[in-house]
């Protein structure tokens, strides 16, 4: 079952090849006008997932469903989502905008309706002045643009894209961050996977960690943070360093742990302490002079870093 405000809930997805068992019991869920990020390592079963949600591939068991009723694999639901996939799939020998009338001609959209909807979505992904030029001309961030631009025209009510970013040049990253926060803008749906777990946390309303075919966390990033990684570190260099330093400052505050590599300390803090003071007081007490200071806050990296390193326990 869906509720109102969800446009998408994907419940128990079984999909394996051969012995294979790449989903296990996938859930989520996608609420209308939201942004969902998809992390995972290598082989978690993104891609797999995805192409059940296009319809690319079927499911060994359990239930996409869609809102207004609208059932997977049918034509109705094809108009529902834009799909853009993990490798480039443009015609090299057709212009940006022949290859944009081409897919939506496939899309059913006709005459000036076309015209004027190819020439906005290509205003949307910032390729104006490519218009008329070759894909095989274009550089690799280009051709991503626009292999997005092929997955909006039929305005689907929600996007699907795998690795938009990767292997794109700064400013095309930076324009497809735009894209996508534009569709939310218009109450379009997105789901998305990046290895950049940075894009992840600043773009995602909410974020879902997939390790082995299963969803092992959820929630918006902050929440994320603060449940699996809330600890601060302070990351201390010496000019030369004493042993008597982690000791004296674990006597006069609760760490919650302490790492020394060479004239490096690690101090991890629980997050609502400040501990800057008593660590400048510890070391001029023992006369050691601190080269620099650095105070990593916890984020999203360091909550996927978490649930890589649980090994198979997760
Ligand atoms: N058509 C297929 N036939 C056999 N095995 C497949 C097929 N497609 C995917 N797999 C296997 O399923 C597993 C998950 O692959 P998938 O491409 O879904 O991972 P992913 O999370 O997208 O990884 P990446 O981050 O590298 O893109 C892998 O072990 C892969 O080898
Ligand atoms: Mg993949």
């Amino acid at each position: 079952m869906i509720n109102m405000n969800e446009l998408l809930s994907v419940q128990n997805l079984v999909k394996s090849f051969s012995e294979n068992k790449v989903l296990n019991c996938l859930s989520f869920k996608v609420d209308k006008g939201e942004i969902l990020g998809v992390l995972g390592p290598n082989g978690a079963g993104k891609s797999t997932m995805f192409n059940i949600l296009s319809s690319l591939t079927s499911a060994d068991s359990g239930n996409v469903d869609f809102s207004g009723g609208i059932i997977p694999g049918t034509k109705e639901y094809k108009k529902s989502i834009g799909i853009v996939p993990q490798d480039i799939s443009l015609y090299n020998n057709m212009t940006v905008e022949e290859n944009l009338k081409f897919i939506g001609k496939l899309y059913g959209i006709r005459g000036k309706k076309l015209s004027l909807k190819v020439d906005e979505i290509i205003d949307e992904v910032n390729l104006g002045v490519k218009k008329k030029d070759y894909i095989k001309n274009l550089s690799g961030g280009m051709k991503r643009r626009v292999n997005i631009a092929a997955s909006l025209l039929h305005e689907p009510k929600l996007v699907i894209m795998d690795e938009p970013t990767v292997g794109v040049d700064p400013q095309s990253r930076v324009d497809i961050w735009k894209i996508i926060r534009n569709l939310k803008e218009k109450g379009q749906s997105v789901i998305f996977t990046s290895h950049y777990v940075d894009e992840v946390e600043r773009l995602s309303d909410r974020v879902i960690i997939i390790k082995k075919g299963i969803v092992v966390a959820e929630g918006t990033a902050k929440q994320l943070v603060s449940k699996y990684c809330k600890n601060y570190v302070y990351i201390l260099q010496f000019y030369s360093f004493d042993d008597n330093f982690c000791k004296e400052l674990t006597r006069k505050i609760n760490i919650v742990d302490i790492d020394v590599e060479g004239d490096k300390v690690k101090i991890y803090m629980d997050y609502s302490s400040n501990i800057l003071e008593y660590i400048v007081q510890t070391a001029a007490s023992l006369n050691l002079a601190i080269k620099n200071i650095d105070i990593k806050k916890p984020n999203l990296e360091d909550v996927f870093f978490y649930f890589n390193m649980k090994g198979d326990k997760v």
